[in-house]
C-alpha cells in the first residue's frame, strides 16, 4: 500500500502516558504496556493499535479483560471496539529477540539484547500507536538474569534497582520528555562503562555513559571527547542545553544504520563509536565526531521538536546534518570539509535524483519508509537549510532556530512550519523556497557574462526539473570576479556577493572599477551557496585562475577538479570512438596548476591532497547517459594519474618524505592532513609501478605504529599491482583476524580490486570466518564494496557481477529487508549502459522483484528501477 502525505490525518486517540515492563529472555520476551490513552477527535472510532510479528496474550481496557469477540487482531493490527474517551489499557505479549535478524524493534547482538524503533519498529515490542505525532511520558522497567544482563538501559533518567528472586534484578527508568514511539529505546547486557561528566552552561552536572563490550573498553576516548564538544557547541552556537541528568551511548556490532539519537539513550553501530590509533583511521576518527555529534544535536532538532509524519524526516535529518556538518567544519577545516560534502552531495544525491528513486526532500508517497532515509532528505535536505541560513545571514538565522525550538517544544510539527519561522523572523518571502522541499531534481543554471565599458554584466537562466512545471527557484548564488592575474576585480565596489537568484532568466550589472581589457573569470556558487549544478562555458586558462587564486577555497578545489574532468571525459570519449586507450600527452595547463598545487602542500596539506584527487569513477561514470564506458573510465583514469605521477615524480617524493611525522598519532587537522596527502601521494607515486615506490609503501606499512598510515601503505600496495600487495594483505589479516571492525577494511580494499579475479576472490572471501552475511558492516564492506566501487568488475560484460549480487540480495531479503533493499540500488543505473548491460541489470532486478515473498523495502526500490 502506498502512504500519501496529502491524506494525513490526526491520530483519533492520544497516549498519555505508558508504563512498560520487560521480562527479557532470548527467545520469549514478555512485555506488559500500560498506557493512559484519551480520544483525540471523532467519537465511535475504534482503538487501533499497530503490532507485527508478535504473539498477543491478553488485552484488558478499564481492568476488564476483553473476550475475543471485543477486538480483532491481524497480522499488523489490533483493533479495540467501544473504547470509552479516557481509558487505561493493558497489553501483554511475547515477542522472539533471538530470530530478529532484521534489526529493527528489540533484537539481540553479541549477546545482548538492543533496539531500533525508527520508524516503524516500536510495533515489533508491543501493539502500540506508533507514529511520530503520538507523544507519550514512558516508564520503563527492565527485569533480566543478572549475571547475563548486568546493564539494564532505558530512555530518561534512572529511578530505581534491585534483586529479585532467582537470579533475576530489575532496573527502572523514567523520561520525564514526552516523546513518540520511535525515540523508545532499551539496552540489557554484559557491557563495559566508561564515564565522565559535563556541567552545562546553566551549571547542570549530566553524568556521560559509553558502554562498550569489555574488550572495547580502551576505544571510547574520541568518542568521549566528540560528545563533549557536541555538547558545548549546541550551548554556544544554537543556545540548546541538555535536559536530562544522564546521557548514554551503547555501541552495538550489528546494526543496520549509522546510530539512533533515542532519548537520552543514544544506540550506535560500533563502528561510529569503537577507535585507537592502531585500529581505527583518520576517516574513521571523523565519521565518529560527526555521527556523535549528530546524534546528540537530534536531542533538540528531533527529539523535543520531532516529526509530525515521516514526509516530514527531513525536517529533523536534514536540520541535523546541516549542524553536525557546521559543527565538524568548526572542530577542523572548514573548507575541506565543505569539499567533501559537496562531493557527497555530487556523487550519490546528484544520481539519486537523477535516477528511478528521485523523490523530493519532503517525499509524497512511500510504500516503506525506511527507503526514505536518503542522500535526498538528508543531504539535499541539509543543503536546503544551509540555503536558508545564508539567505538569512547567520545572526537571523538564529532567531529563526530560537523560535523554532521555543514554539514548537513538545510538539510533532511539519517542514512548513520551521520555514514559517525563517519567514517570520527575516523580511524574506520564503513562499517560492518551498519548492526546494516539493520538487525532485537538480536544477541547472546557464550562467553567461558580458563586459561592456566599466560595466560586468551576469546572466543566469535556470533550467528546472520538469515537475517544476516552469517553476523557478530561489537560492543564494555566491559570487566575485577575478582578472587574468588572480586579482579580485571589485564590484560595485565589493569583493564578494551573495546575489538571490528568484527568476528564469535574471542578469545583474556591475560596475566594475578600472577597464579590464584581457581576460575576466566569474567565481560561480563559491563555497556551493546552492545544490545546483553550474555551466559556464570556461576556457582552460581560466579554470586554471580559479584553480591558482580564488580567494574561496572550495571553488578553487571545483575549479581544478573541473579542469581535470575536462580532460578525462575527453579521453574518455575518444577512446570510445577509436577503440583503446589514448595516447595523447599530458596537458600542459593541467599539468602546471598540478605542479602549483604540489607547492602549497606544506601550507594546506589536507587541501592540496583533496585537490590532487582524482574524480571517483562513478562520477565519471555518470557524467553519461547512454553507453557508460567503464572500461575506458578505468583505463583513462589510471593513465591520467600515471602521467602525473610521472611528470611530477620526484616533487611528489619530496612532499611525501617532508610530511613524514615523528610523535605519537593524534586525530588533529594539520597532522591528518598530512597523513591524507601522503596517502595520495604515494598512490601517485606506486601507479608507476616501480620498485622504489612499492618498497617505499611496503616500508609505510612495516613501520607504521597507526592504522591511517598502515591501511594508506595497502592502498598504495593495491594501486602498484605488486606482488608485495599479497604478502602485506596477509600480514593485515594475520594481525586483526579477530577484529571484525578492522577486517572490514581489508574486506573492502579486496573487494575493490580491478584485476579479473575479482568476483572469485570475493566470492572466496564470504567464507572467511570472520565475515557473516548477518552483520550489515560485514555485507557493506564485502558486498557493498564490489558493487558500489568497483564499477570495472562489477559491470563485466558477461554480467557474473549482477547475477552474483542478485542472489545476493535475495539470499539477504529473507533476513534483513532494509540491507537488501539498500543494495538493490547499485541496479538503479542500468538505463546508462550498452544494450547488453543494460538487459542483463534489468534480467537481475526481475528475478530480484518477481518473487512471490519479495519483501515490502525491496520491492518499492526494485519496482522503481523497473519503471512500475
Ligand atoms: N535517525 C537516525 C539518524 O539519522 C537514523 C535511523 C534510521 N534507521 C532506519 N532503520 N531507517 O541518525
Ligand atoms: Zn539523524
Amino acid at each position: 500500500v502506498e502512504i500519501r502525505l496529502e491524506d494525513y490525518t490526526p491520530p483519533d486517540f492520544l497516549i498519555d502516558t505508558v508504563d512498560l515492563t520487560f521480562d527479557l529472555s532470548p527467545s520469549q520476551t514478555h512485555v506488559r504496556s500500560q498506557m493512559k490513552i484519551h480520544r483525540n477527535g471523532v467519537h465511535d472510532r475504534a482503538l487501533v493499535l499497530n503490532g507485527e510479528h508478535m504473539t498477543l496474550l491478553s488485552v484488558q481496557v478499564d481492568g476488564r479483560a476483553l473476550t475475543e469477540n471485543q477486538y480483532v487482531l491481524t497480522e499488523t493490527t489490533l483493533t479495540i471496539f467501544d473504547v470509552p474517551d479516557q481509558a487505561h489499557v493493558v497489553i501483554e505479549n511475547r515477542i522472539d529477540p533471538a530470530s530478529n535478524t532484521a534489526l529493527e524493534g528489540l533484537y539481540q547482538s553479541a549477546g545482548n539484547f538492543c533496539t531500533q524503533c525508527e520508524p516503524e519498529g516500536f510495533r515489533r515490542i508491543t501493539y502500540f500507536i506508533d507514529r511520530p505525532d503520538v507523544l507519550s511520558r514512558y516508564t520503563v522497567t527492565l527485569i533480566a538474569e543478572a549475571d547475563l544482563y548486568p546493564i539494564l538501559l532505558s530512555n530518561g533518567n534512572p529511578v530505581a534497582a534491585e534483586k529479585c528472586v532467582d537470579g533475576k534484578h530489575m532496573a527502572r527508568w523514567v523520561d520525564p520528555h514526552p516523546k513518540p514511539s520511535y525515540l523508545f529505546a532499551l539496552v540489557a547486557g554484559n557491557l563495559t562503562r566508561i564515564t565522565d561528566e559535563f556541567v552545562t552552561q546553566s551549571g547542570k552536572t549530566v553524568e556521560l555513559g559509553i558502554y562498550v563490550e569489555a574488550h572495547n573498553a580502551d576505544r571510547c576516548d574520541h568518542a568521549m571527547a566528540s560528545l563533549k564538544h557536541a555538547m558545548r557547541w549546541d550551548e554556544q552556537v544554537y543556545g540548546r542545553e541538555y535536559d536530562l541528568d544522564v546521557f548514554n551511548i551503547v555501541a552495538v556490532d550489528d546494526f543496520n544504520m549509522g546510530a539512533m539519537e533515542n532519548k537520552g539513550l543514544n544506540v550506535f553501530n560500533s563502528r561510529y563509536v569503537l577507535a585507537k590509533p592502531d585500529t581505527a583511521t583518520d576517516g574513521d576518527y571523523a565519521g565518529i565526531e560527526s555521527v556523535v555529534a549528530h546524534e546528540y544535536f537530534h536531542n533538540w532538532s528531533g527529539n523535543r521538536v520531532t516529526c509530525r509524519d515521516w514526509f516530514q524526516l527531513s525536517l529533523k535529518e536534514g536540520f541535523t546534518v546541516f549542524r553536525d556538518q557546521e559543527f565538524s567544519a568548526d572542530m577542523g577545516s572548514r573548507a575541506v570539509k565543505r569539499i567533501a560534502d559537496v562531493n557527497l552531495l555530487r556523487q550519490v544525491q546528484f544520481a539519486e535524483d537523477a535516477g528511478p528513486q528521485a523523490h523530493p526532500v519532503q517525499p509524497k508517497a512511500y510504500r516503506e519508509i525506511n527507503n526514505f532515509y536518503t542522500s535526498t532528505v538528508y543531504n539535499k535536505g541539509a543543503e536546503v537549510v544551509r540555503m536558508l541560513r545564508n539567505l538569512l545571514g547567520a545572526d537571523t538565522f538564529r532567531q529563526g532556530t530560537d523560535l523554532y525550538f521555543d514554539r514548537f517544544d513538545g510538539q510533532a510539527v511539519t517542514i512548513e512550519d520551521f520555514v514559517s519561522c525563517m519567514a517570520e523572523v527575516s523580511d524574506l518571502d520564503l513562499a517560492e523556497f518551498r519548492q526546494w522541499y516539493d520538487v525532485a531534481g537538480t536544477p541547472k543554471l546557464l550562467v553567461r557574462d558580458e563586459y561592456l565599458e566599466g560595466q560586468y554584466i551576469l546572466n543566469i537562466d535556470q533550467m528546472v526539473p520538469e515537475s517544476a512545471k516552469g517553476h523557478p527557484y530561489m537560492l543564494p548564488f555566491g559570487f566575485a570576479l577575478f582578472d587574468e592575474a588572480g586579482q579580485p576585480v571589485l564590484l560595485d565596489g565589493k569583493a564578494e556577493h551573495i546575489l538571490i537568484v528568484e527568476q528564469l532568466s535574471q542578469s545583474w550589472t556591475f560596475s566594475i572599477e578600472k577597464n579590464h581589457a584581457d581576460l575576466l573569470v566569474p567565481s560561480l556558487n563559491r563555497g556551493f551557496t546552492a545544490p545546483v549544478e553550474v555551466q559556464y562555458d570556461y576556457s582552460d586558462e581560466a579554470l586554471g585562475v580559479l584553480s591558482r587564486a580564488d580567494t574561496d577555497a572550495f571553488n578553487r578545489w571545483d575549479a581544478f577538479q573541473r579542469r581535470i574532468q575536462r580532460c578525462l571525459l575527453g579521453r574518455i570519449r575518444m577512446a570510445m570512438d577509436v577503440g583503446s586507450v589514448g595516447e595523447d600527452a599530458l596537458p600542459e595547463d593541467l599539468s602546471k596548476a598540478f605542479g602549483q598545487l604540489l607547492l602549497e602542500a606544506a601550507q594546506d596539506p589536507m587541501f592540496v591532497a583533496e585537490c590532487i584527487a582524482l574524480p571517483s569513477e562513478n562520477y565519471l561514470a555518470d557524467q553519461f547517459d547512454h553507453d557508460t564506458p567503464v572500461e575506458w573510465i578505468h583505463h583513462e583514469r589510471a593513465r591520467l594519474r600515471q602521467q602525473l605521477a610521472a611528470e611530477w615524480e620526484s616533487t611528489l617524493q619530496l612532499i611525501y618524505q617532508s610530511h613524514d611525522q615523528d610523535g605519537v598519532y593524534r586525530f588533529e587537522s594539520r597532522a591528518a592532513g598530512q597523513r591524507q596527502l601522503r596517502r595520495q601521494v604515494l598512490s601517485y607515486l606506486c601507479s608507476l609501478k616501480r620498485s622504489a615506490w612499492t618498497q617505499l609503501a611496503k616500508e609505510q606499512f612495516e613501520r607504521a605504529d597507526n592504522m591511517t598510515e598502515s591501511f594508506n601503505a595497502l592502498v598504495a600496495l593495491n594501486v602498484s599491482d605488486s606482488a608485495e600487495f599479497e604478502h602485506v594483505l596477509t600480514a593485515f589479516e594475520a594481525r586483526w583476524r579477530h577484529d571484525p571492525l578492522v577486517m572490514d577494511k581489508w574486506f573492502a580494499l579486496q573487494a575493490q580490486r580491478s584485476d579479473e579475479n575479482a568476483l572469485a576472490r570475493v566470492q572466496g572471501l564470504m567464507e572467511h570466518p570472520t565475515f557473516s552475511i548477518k552483520n550489515p558492516n560485514r555485507v557493506r564492506a564485502l558486498i557493498g564494496s564490489f558493487a558500489r566501487i568497483n564499477p570495472l568488475r562489477f559491470h563485466d560484460s558477461s554480467g557474473s557481477g549482477y547475477q552474483w549480487l542478485a542472489d545476493r540480495i535475495i539470499e539477504l531479503d529473507a533476513m534483513n529487508p532494509q540491507i537488501a533493499a539498500r543494495m538493490a540500488s547499485v541496479f538503479n543505473t542500468w538505463k546508462r549502459f550498452d544494450g547488453n548491460r543494460a538487459a542483463l541489470m534489468r534480467a537481475a532486478l526481475k528475478k530480484i522483484h518477481d518473487r512471490p515473498d519479495c519483501s515490502a523495502d525491496l520491492a518499492e526500490i526494485t519496482g522503481k528501477a523497473l519503471g512500475h
